[in-house]
């Protein structure tokens, strides 16, 4: 695994999640009230980077954050992943507008887990952020709000994706050839 090949530049992700933070403090300004924030709820460990980068890119719009951390694991011969929380949000979501923030969307089962579990804490929206949406392996239509980057297939790592827990801390995007 010490073959990679760089597929977004450390330039390129700067000036796409500048983008992404402004439509995002654009889009909310219009729907929060008065001294309401938006919670932004980062998915550990993967999503820490680019949720450290798109909330600094929202300028001044008032956010708040929280973290959940999720493991999933493929069911053999099954499309479902069974998810397992490790770590749940902290704030009361009820009535909130909540943005969650993920490293990539694959096979899509982890969002739609946590999109779902969401849901039933009755808050006022539930919308997704990836910096990655990953295309070729997609099991469920999870909607996604703000995309960073599409690209068809390929293992990734850098700027919060891992293999094996590698590689995270690279500040650019780099497929990682396991083969
Ligand atoms: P899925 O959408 O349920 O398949 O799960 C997405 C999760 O799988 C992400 O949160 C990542 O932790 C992991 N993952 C999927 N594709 C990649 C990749 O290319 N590099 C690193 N992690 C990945
Ligand atoms: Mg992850």
């Amino acid at each position: 695994m010490s073959d990679k090949t760089m597929v977004f530049t450390e330039t390129e992700i700067a000036a796409r999640v500048a983008a992404l933070g402004r439509q995002v403090r654009e889009n909310y300004e219009k729907i929060l009230a008065p001294g309401e924030q938006l919670l932004a709820v980062g998915v550990l460990n993967g999503a820490f980077i680019f949720m450290a980068d798109l909330v600094r890119a929202m300028g001044d719009l008032p956010v708040e954050v929280d973290f959940v951390r999720l493991s999933s694991y493929q069911e053999k011969d099954t499309s479902s992943a069974e998810v397992v929380m490790t770590k749940n949000i902290e704030k009361e979501i009820s009535g909130r507008h909540v943005l969650v923030v993920e490293d990539i969307a694959d096979a899509g089962l982890t969002l739609d887990w946590l999109i779902e579990f969401l849901k039933k804490r009755n808050p006022a929206s539930v919308k997704v952020a990836v910096a990655v949406d990953k295309l070729a392996r997609r099991e469920t239509q999870v909607p996604l709000d703000y995309v960073g980057f599409t690209l068809h297939d390929g293992f990734l790592v850098g700027y919060g994706l891992d293999y094996a827990e590698r590689f995270r801390t690279l500040p650019a995007i780099y497929e990682a050839r396991t083969k």
